[in-house]
C-alpha cells in the first residue's frame, strides 16, 4: 500500500547485530528530513536464500529503490541485476558484490581497511612476530578485501607469519570456537586480528578462559560505541585496538535521495576509517554518548512536530465545519 508516499525505499540488510540496528537507526532518522519517503527494512539472518527473497519482495512491490549490504558477492548478485535491469535503482552499502550492475556503492574502502590494520600490526610488533587471522564470512567482500589489504602491508617484512587462520563467519561464538582449537595447537601467539570486533572479542574471551590474554594482543574493526561492544572493550583493555567502521546511514539515504530525485551523485562514496585505541577510546565513548543524546532530541522533536500538524489539522477540520454550518 503505497499511501500518500511519494518514494517507498526498501532495505536489504544482510544480518542483525549492534553495527547494522546503529545502521537502520541512521537510515530512518536521515529519512525524516524527507517528506513523503517510506522506508521498508529487512534483514536475511546471513542467509543467502533469505536475502534473495527479501529483495524479490521488493521487486515484486516495485519499490523505488533498494539499499542492499549483500551476505555474499556471487550468490546475491543475479537476484540485484534482475532488480537493476527492471529499472530500480541499487545502492550497495559496505559489500559488494560481483557484478557491475549498481547504481551506487557507500561505505569504507575495505582494502584500506585492511592495510591499516596490516601497518598497526607491523608496528605493534616491531616487525616480528606470530599472527592468528579470524576472517569473516569468505564469500562476503569486506573479508576478502580486508585481507588483501592486511596482506599487502604484512609484505613489509617477512619475520610475521600468520600461523593459522580460520573462518567464524563474523560471528562472536564461532570465533571463540576457532581460537580454542587454535590456542591448543600453538604455544606461541603474539597477536589475533579479527575481521570484526564480535570475533576478536569472543577470541579474547576464549584466550582468558585458557589463561593466555596477558602474552597476545587483539585488533578487531567496527569500533561501534556503546554497552558491550567494541570501543568499550578498548576502553576496558581488552582489545588492543579496533577500526572504525563507519555505519554511515545518514550518506546512504542522501545519495539513495539524489538518485531518486535525479539529482547528481557520486557512484562510489567511501566514508573513512581510523584507529581506536586505549588513548582515544574514552573520548570517543563521550562524544559518541553526546551524539546519541542529541539523535534523540530530533527524533523527539520530529515525533513533536507530528503531534503539532495531527492538532493543525483537526482544528481547521473543525473550523471548516463551523463555518459550513
Ligand atoms: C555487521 C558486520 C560487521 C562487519 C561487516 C562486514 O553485520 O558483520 O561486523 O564489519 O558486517 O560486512
Amino acid at each position: 500500500n503505497r499511501g500518500r508516499s511519494k518514494y517507498i525505499i526498501g532495505v536489504s540488510q544482510c544480518s542483525n547485530d549492534e553495527w547494522r540496528v546503529q545502521m537502520n537507526k541512521e537510515i530512518l532518522r536521515e529519512a525524516l528530513f524527507y517528506p513523503g519517503v517510506k522506508v521498508k527494512i529487512r534483514q536475511a539472518q546471513d542467509d543467502n536464500a533469505r536475502q534473495i527473497n527479501d529483495i524479490k519482495e521488493f521487486i515484486r512491490q516495485r519499490v523505488n529503490l533498494i539499499i542492499v549490504a549483500p551476505n555474499e558477492a556471487g550468490a546475491i548478485a543475479p537476484v540485484l541485476e534482475e532488480a537493476y535491469e527492471a529499472g530500480i535503482p541499487v545502492v550497495l552499502v559496505d559489500r559488494r558484490i560481483h557484478s557491475d550492475k549498481y547504481t551506487a556503492y557507500v561505505g569504507a574502502d575495505n582494502y584500506e581497511v585492511g592495510k591499516k590494520v596490516g601497518e598497526y600490526i607491523v608496528n605493534a610488533l616491531h616487525g616480528k612476530g606470530k599472527v592468528v587471522e579470524i576472517t569473516g564470512l569468505k564469500a562476503s567482500t569486506p573479508a576478502i578485501e580486508r585481507h588483501r589489504g592486511m596482506m599487502d602491508a604484512l609484505k613489509k617484512t617477512s619475520d610475521i607469519k600468520i600461523v593459522a587462520s580460520a573462518d567464524a563467519g563474523w560471528f562472536q561464538d564461532k570465533a571463540r570456537m576457532v581460537v580454542d582449537t587454535i590456542l591448543r595447537n600453538h604455544d606461541q601467539i603474539d597477536l589475533i586480528v579479527a575481521q570484526n570486533d564480535r570475533m576478536a572479542m569472543g577470541a579474547y574471551q576464549e584466550a582468558r578462559r585458557q589463561k593466555r590474554e596477558k602474552e597476545i594482543l587483539f585488533i578487531g574493526i567496527d569500533a561501534v560505541a556503546g554497552k558491550g561492544y567494541g570501543v568499550e572493550s578498548v576502553a576496558k583493555g581488552e582489545l588492543t585496538v579496533t577500526f572504525i567502521y563507519p555505519t554511515g546511514g545518514d550518506k546512504v539515504m542522501q545519495v539513495a535521495m539524489a538518485i531518486l530525485k535525479g539529482q547528481k551523485y557520486e557512484r562510489e562514496n567511501y566514508l573513512s576509517t581510523a584507529a581506536v585505541d586505549k588513548g582515544n577510546a574514552r573520548i570517543m565513548q563521550l562524544q559518541t554518548e553526546h551524539i546519541f543524546a542529541l539523535d534523540h532530541k530530533i527524533e523527539l522533536l520530529h515525533n513533536r512536530l507530528d503531534d503539532y500538524f495531527l492538532r493543525y489539522s483537526a482544528q481547521k477540520m473543525f473550523l471548516y465545519a463551523c463555518v459550513v454550518i
